[in-house]
């Protein structure tokens, strides 16, 4: 007997995320010693080597207990860092779980959450998992946030409103007054949700944390995925109004943050030489490629992450992916993001953005075809 699909319609019209493709993938598929992926906005210099240090002493001492369910420490080190109060504060498996739970939290049927198309692609998945409306808004022509068009999306049926600050996949900006002016203008019920990433790599005065979630309108989403090259291990916090940190933490996993996320956090957090290695090793990458690219005649766009966006010059974006990729040189389409002439490139090492360069230089001058389109 064939059992009837339990599995509702909006489950089923979701579809899976994609990573970008790993080092592996391609030295296997390419049979290539080793490849440069410049694709997923991680960390070129790696993880803190105090968290390294830090984790390799958790996992001497056993993993045999359950990890501290309110990650007391690290949540006392960002209260002290950031002048928040620890009530206000919740330490998670990665950013992408308090988009998750934030949206099991607060939408439902009938309730909408609004962000930019493109942006961060798990913010309309995740309402839509609810059960909610995914409102979705144009960026733009500078490719960043719409507020006007964002707040016009927005009504009393609104309960998020996803904003990447800088923005993925485009790098723009939103500048505190900016952040300011649409947090003042959003209907009662509806939480800001400030998702902070790439919010370390800018180069612009930030949105003040502390005042944000003080007027109590807007919770701030920060990861140990970028900065402090945390992503393989998942850790990330938020800050928010006291009622919606204590909704998190009443709908989120017991556990939810391992023991060794939490010791691996909580030394990143002290690693300032490698943090200060970190910003000036992806400004200069960035400023680097920028010229570099340019110089073979490809578009590049103002970005505040640790990540540029460039014109994909004669080639789609999709193609000139592919030709890389099949070189060892991994980086982002944005056909997918909707940006069909369009790459993102995460900041590499002085090698590896070299690489990438040539890699692309190859491609042009084996290349008769004008830009796509032209
Ligand atoms: C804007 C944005 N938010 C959140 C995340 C996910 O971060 P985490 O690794 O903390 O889940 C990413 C990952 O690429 C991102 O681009």
């Amino acid at each position: 007997m064939t059992r009837p699909d339990i599995v509702p319609e909006h489950i089923r019209k979701l579809s899976p995320y994609v990573p970008g493709r790993s080092i592996e993938e391609a030295m296997e598929e390419l049979g290539l010693p080793g490849a440069v992926k410049l694709a997923s906005n991680e960390n070129c210099l790696g993880t803190s080597p105090k968290a390294i240090e830090a984790m390799r002493k958790a996992l001497d001492a056993g993993m045999a207990r359950y990890a501290d369910a309110n990650a007391t420490k690290l949540k006392g080190a960002i209260a002290l860092r950031w002048e928040i109060r620890p009530e206000c504060i919740a330490c998670g498996n990665g950013s992408s779980e308090f988009i998750l739970v934030l949206a099991h939290a607060l939408l439902g049927p009938g309730l909408n959450a609004v962000m930019s198309r493109p942006s961060f692609t798990l913010y309309a998945k995740n309402a839509l998992a609810a059960g909610a409306e995914a409102r979705e808004v144009p960026l733009d022509a500078g490719h960043g946030h719409d507020v006007k068009a964002i707040l016009s999306m927005c009504d009393s049926r609104t309960r998020l409103v996803f904003v990447d600050n800088p923005l993925n996949p485009t790098g723009a900006f939103l500048s505190r007054g900016q952040v300011n002016d649409l947090e003042k203008a959003l209907p009662e019920r509806a939480l800001l949700v400030l998702d902070e990433a790439y919010a370390d790599f800018s180069r612009e005065r930030l949105p003040d944390m502390k005042e944000l979630v003080g007027r109590g309108r807007t919770a701030v989403l920060r990861t140990f995925s970028k900065l402090y090259g945390l992503a393989g291990i998942r850790a990330a916090w938020m800050a928010a109004p006291q009622e919606i940190a204590e909704a998190v933490n009443r709908a989120r996993q017991p556990f939810n943050m391992n023991s060794l996320a939490q010791a691996g956090a909580l030394a990143a957090l002290d690693d300032i030489g490698h943090v200060r290695r970190t910003e000036k090793t992806v400004w200069d990458s960035l400023d680097w490629l920028a010229e570099a690219l340019g110089a073979l005649g490809l578009k590049t766009f103002p970005t505040q992450a640790n990540f540029l966006m460039a014109d994909s010059g004669p080639f789609s974006a999709d193609e000139l992916a592919g030709e890389l990729f099949r070189k060892g040189l991994i980086i982002r389409s944005l056909s997918s993001f909707g940006f069909r002439d369009k790459i993102r490139i995460t900041a590499g090492l002085p090698e590896e953005n070299a690489a990438l360069v040539d890699g692309i230089r190859e491609l042009l001058a084996k290349n008769t075809r004008s830009a796509p389109g032209v």
